[in-house]
């Protein structure tokens, strides 16, 4: 099979076309998608038709794959896909409620135990309006740090746990769709806020607006502060692709590399229904100073 990949107009992202992912990807292949996604941070592959059975065999071709703990983003017999949007067991989003709400930047499961390696999101039925996803490149926003900002980032913390989530989520009135936590107790998890990425040793930031409560050693309202500034830098739209879905889309972003937020659409007139699968993480977080 031989693929063409086209670069977005943007800082990150690619178009693959000439494959189907409803076949297992031979040895080949696989290198050349994992040379993509570190060269681009976000695949798009178009018109693809997926079964759930397919999507997970495509995904295992190259990593470990969670199983989804959030009961309304289950779908029955198959723990390895999340269902993201407002079909089904009820509306599972990560988007503000209105246009221009906060977004919520993150890159998948930075406050799990074990983080998200990669991402990959099926479109079944998006709207015509809305429901974009946006992608920021986070070695463009190290990059782009003046010296002595890249250099406290390269010593700092951050602290990161779904109650940042859930609160996001209050503010929405959307409640509890992203945390399977429940009346558990919430987990505090330490990463460095800049990582290597285990492929091409570029450093990252490695962080979210909301996920990412505090850092660690600093004042809260410090920390707040800081992060604020920080995702106003590293999320500008100089950084950024933009994917406005089609019925028959399928993303893949490198967490490792990229944060992403999901942009509002009119859940209550329009169906938004996406399958996720989430490559999980095989590589330790870290960085070498
Ligand atoms: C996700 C996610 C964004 C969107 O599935 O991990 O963040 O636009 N989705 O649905
Ligand atoms: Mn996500």
């Amino acid at each position: 099979m031989t693929i063409s990949i086209r670069p977005c107009d943007a800082v990150l992202g690619a178009v693959i076309e000439g494959m189907s992912l409803a076949q297992v990807p031979n040895s080949a292949l696989i290198e050349e998608i994992e040379t993509a996604l570190e060269k681009f941070g976000v695949l798009v592959f178009r018109n693809q038709h997926l079964s759930p059975r397919q999507q997970i065999e495509f995904s295992q071709a190259f990593a470990p794959l969670e199983l989804t703990e959030l009961e309304k983003a289950r779908l029955p017999d198959y723990p390895e896909i999340f269902v993201v949007g407002n079909v089904g067991n009820g509306l599972v989003s990560f988007a503000p409620a209105v246009p221009g709400g906060e977004l919520e930047w993150h890159t998948d499961h930075i406050h799990h135990e074990v983080p998200a390696r990669a991402s990959l999101l099926y479109a079944l039925e998006v709207p015509a309006q809305g429901g974009d996803t946006l992608f920021a490149c986070m070695y463009h926003a190290y990059n782009n740090l003046d010296k002595e900002k890249q250099d406290l980032c390269l010593q700092l913390e951050g602290i990161n746990s779904a109650e940042g989530l859930e609160h996001f989520l209050k503010r929405q009135s959307l409640g509890d769709t992203t945390s399977s936590v429940g009346k558990r107790q919430y987990q505090y998890i330490k990463r460095p806020l800049v990582r290597e990425h285990p492929i091409s040793g570029r450093r990252a930031l490695y962080f979210g607006n909301q996920v990412t409560i505090g850092i660690d050693g600093w004042e809260d309202e410090d920390a707040r502060r800081f992060i604020y500034e920080l995702t106003e830098h590293a999320c500008q739209s100089a950084f950024r692709y933009r994917h406005q879905w089609e019925n028959g889309d399928v993303v893949l972003w490198d967490n490792r590399r990229v944060l992403h937020a999901g942009t509002p659409y009119d859940v209550v007139n329009t169906r938004r229904h996406m399958h996720r699968t989430t490559w999980r993480e095989t590589e330790p977080v870290r960085l070498v100073v």
